[in-house]
């Protein structure tokens, strides 16, 4: 193995670390902690997941969490009188709308609904505008793609003058992440491309690529090949494909796998996530890094 790994599940622990002692001091000295609602509609298994471990995380550094389960076939009304009422509550610094949302809602409707000074996802079309402007007009981005360029960052991986090469081109990844790697700032400078289903020759970029992140939900897409040697491969894919028994709890898990041929990239490139323990574990991170952010942008000490 030639790579560096960069583990998610280390970096997640320092960054919880610091939000926690942050946390701690700002409690003591303006008596308030930040606080989190998160909707959750239906009980879609991965998003029941997803929102246990957003609970669990929230609770453990300290944060106000309130969990606001709603039935699967609660009316778009029912929803928008909820993200209301959150707007509305000064306790409440983040409010996280979990999605998939079920087919009779409309997501954009919901998601616009939500004050964009608690969008902790940073989805709303205000953050998004945030996004694209860069430097101090940024409240709260995305949470993946920030976690991407913390562990950019963390591992010591030059972007200045960098080629990025993007593989996707989603609202939540692709598109925000080649945003954020081209602005003038830490972590960034980068000449970015972004490639997608209807480029040409998506082999030939990425082989340019000094920093590769792939962000396709195409498990093996990118072939070692592909990979420039001392390359910095960002592996955004989480892929189930199979299942097996748990060594540590006997209960049937999923096989994960991501976008790239992990154990062939691994000795060409210079960095490289694992899947999982990679990005997986920086999104939830980033998101109470948003939230502490925004309890701040309040008090007028961010
Ligand atoms: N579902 C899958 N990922 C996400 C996310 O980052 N935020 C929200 N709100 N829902 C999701």
């Amino acid at each position: 193995m030639t790579a560096k790994l960069i583990k998610g599940t280390e970096i997640r622990e320092e960054i919880l670390e610091e939000i926690e002692k942050e946390v701690k001091q700002i409690k003591e000295k303006h008596g308030v902690v930040p606080g989190l609602v998160t909707i959750l509609v239906g009980e879609n298994p991965a998003s029941i997941s997803y929102v246990t471990l957003k609970i669990k995380t929230a609770t453990r550094l300290g944060f106000k969490e309130i969990q606001d389960n709603q039935p699967e076939d609660v009316s778009e009304e029912a929803l928008l009188a909820l993200i209301d009422k959150y707007n509305n509550d000064d306790s409440i610094n983040g409010i996280l709308v979990q999605l998939p949302l079920p087919k009779q809602i409309d997501e954009k409707k919901i998601l616009n609904a939500i004050d964009p000074d608690k969008d902790v996802d940073g989805f709303h079309p205000v953050n998004v505008g945030r996004l694209m402007i860069g430097g101090a007009e940024v409240k709260f981005p995305p949470c993946t793609p920030a976690g991407i360029q913390e562990m950019i960052i963390r591992a010591g991986v030059e972007t200045s003058g960098a080629e990025t090469v993007v593989v996707g081109r989603s609202n939540i990844v692709g598109k925000p992440i080649a945003n954020m790697m081209l602005q003038k700032a830490e972590g960034a400078n980068s000449t970015v491309t972004v490639v997608h289903t209807r480029t040409k020759d998506m082999e030939s970029h990425c082989k340019r690529a000094d920093i590769l992140i792939v962000a396709a939900g195409v498990p093996g897409l990118v072939k070692p090949e592909w990979i420039k040697p001392g390359a910095c491969v960002i592996d955004v894919g989480v892929n189930r494909v199979g299942e097996k028994i748990s060594e540590k709890t006997g209960k049937k898990i999923a096989i994960l796998r991501g976008d790239v041929d992990f154990d062939a990239a691994k000795e060409i490139a210079g960095w490289i996530t694992p899947v999982p323990g990679g990005v997986g574990p920086m999104t939830i991170t980033m998101l109470m890094k948003n939230t502490l952010k925004s309890l701040k942008f309040k008090l007028g000490i961010a």
